[in-house]
């Protein structure tokens, strides 16, 4: 990968952050992503699917919740964007299968958009028990297809763009903070992208430097901004806007959860190897590169065409998802002292504030409609805002 890329700058000049994210990550030949499963305590970082299956369990709860609070439509697309290892969807699917009787008119399929090959192959394994093979015809968008444990249709894509436009609720866990970041400094002269350049110094290492003069994603800032360094992700703009576009034209919703801010931090660009930080200029192509997700710009991406709830802390989200009675049940259920255990950790883990409690948020799309009643609540009585009618966006009551 170091080669390529020493080979690309040398013959096109200095690329930007961006360009460089997505030649490490997502190359099809040497893509830290493409070939390689780096999730897990063996790999290179762990996520909270992976850590406890209460999280998709309540994650597959707050998507019922929805189906229902929206007419209980005949047709259920479930589309994950970045999937990993499959293990959220399995566990999303386990809770279709126990409120089966709520489900059971209903005609679900599953659509995952994944460009890893190896990660899409872990998927098939977890989700379907077998190894699917990949589709004869290389110009359908559909490169797998396959049926769920439980007798689900199931198909992988490259592209969300593909995957067919009907009644369909979205989930990108963790799947933003990796789509490629550019970084811009304030100088004298203006906005000043910073590129990646070859060290003249020392033969195959790479370096920061600035660009010389504007650079077409400054677009991307705001006129008002006050900080002197910030990071643009227009690719999440991009997907943000068909994600909002799909749901203002046939409903349903999007979940999304990572890590990040509300436009206020300025420098989150950094790789993680064996879960450590890891220099993001050394031995590209074997370390994750990620960014803190800028939520102000998905919401300012989505507005107009649907209405947006969010962030709010993992840690409020799963409460108000009743994670704790899930918790109990599980204790309850299980004698065995290590699986016990087990399930505390993963607890503490996901709620605990210092851990991922309060690094990761929750933030969704809706149709406008599905606020509309909470609007109109307000009106009638303006002395108290009613709480959100959307499950995990206020606390749980219990009816
Ligand atoms: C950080 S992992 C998160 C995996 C999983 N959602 C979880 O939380 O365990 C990012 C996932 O997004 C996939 N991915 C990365 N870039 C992508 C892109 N441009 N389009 C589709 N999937 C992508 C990766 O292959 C991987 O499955």
């Amino acid at each position: 990968m170091l080669q390529h890329l020493v080979y690309k700058i040398k013959s096109t000049g200095p690329i930007t952050v961006a360009e460089y994210m997505k030649e490490v990550l997502t190359n099809p030949v040497k893509g830290y992503y493409v070939h390689r499963d780096m999730l897990g305590e063996k790999g290179d970082f762990i996520t909270s699917p992976e850590i406890s299956q209460i999280f998709g369990e309540l994650l597959g709860i707050w998507f019922i919740s929805e189906w229902m609070a929206t007419g209980k439509s005949a047709t259920f697309q479930l589309v994950e964007l970045g999937p990993g290892r499959g293990t959220l969807a399995g566990d999303i699917l386990r809770v279709f299968s126990q409120l089966g009787s709520v489900l059971k008119k209903c005609d679900i399929s599953i659509h995952l958009v994944e460009v890893s090959q190896k990660l899409s192959e872990i998927q098939a394994l977890t989700l379907t028990e077998e190894k699917v093979p990949l589709e004869r015809d290389a110009g359908s968008p559909v490169y797998m297809k396959s049926v769920t444990k439980s007798g689900i249709p199931i198909s992988w894509y490259r592209d969300l763009q593909d995957v067919p436009k009907e009644h369909s609720f979205y989930v990108a866990h963790e799947f933003f903070d990796v789509l490629p970041v550019h970084k811009f400094q304030k100088t004298p002269q203006g906005w000043r992208e910073v590129l990646i350049d070859i060290d003249p110094q020392v033969s195959d290492k790479l370096r920061f430097v600035l660009a010389p003069c504007a650079t077409p994603a400054e677009a991307f800032i705001q006129h008002d901004e006050t900080r002197d360094h910030v990071e643009v992700c227009p690719e999440a703009g991009v997907i943000i806007q068909e994600l909002s576009q799909r749901i203002a034209l046939t409903g349903g919703a999007a979940l999304i959860a990572d890590y990040g801010h509300d436009g206020t931090k300025t420098d989150t660009f950094r790789g993680f190897c064996g879960h450590k930080l890891h220099d993001v200029l050394i031995a590209p192509g074997t370390a994750d590169l990620t960014a803190d997700v800028d939520f102000s710009f998905l919401r300012r991406m989505a507005q107009g065409t649907v209405a947006s709830l969010g962030p709010i802390k993992q840690q409020t989200f799963l409460k108000n998802m009743g994670i704790d009675v899930r918790l109990k049940i599980l204790l309850d259920k299980s004698t065995e002292p290590s699986l016990r255990q087990q399930l505390l950790q993963g607890y503490d883990m996901l709620m605990n504030p210092k851990k991922m409690g309060e690094r990761f948020n929750f933030f969704a799309l809706l149709p406008h409609q599905r606020l509309h009643a909470r609007s109109h609540e307000l009106n009638a009585n303006q002395s108290k805002p009613s709480p959100s009618p959307v499950a995990g966006f206020s606390e749980l009551t219990w009816q």
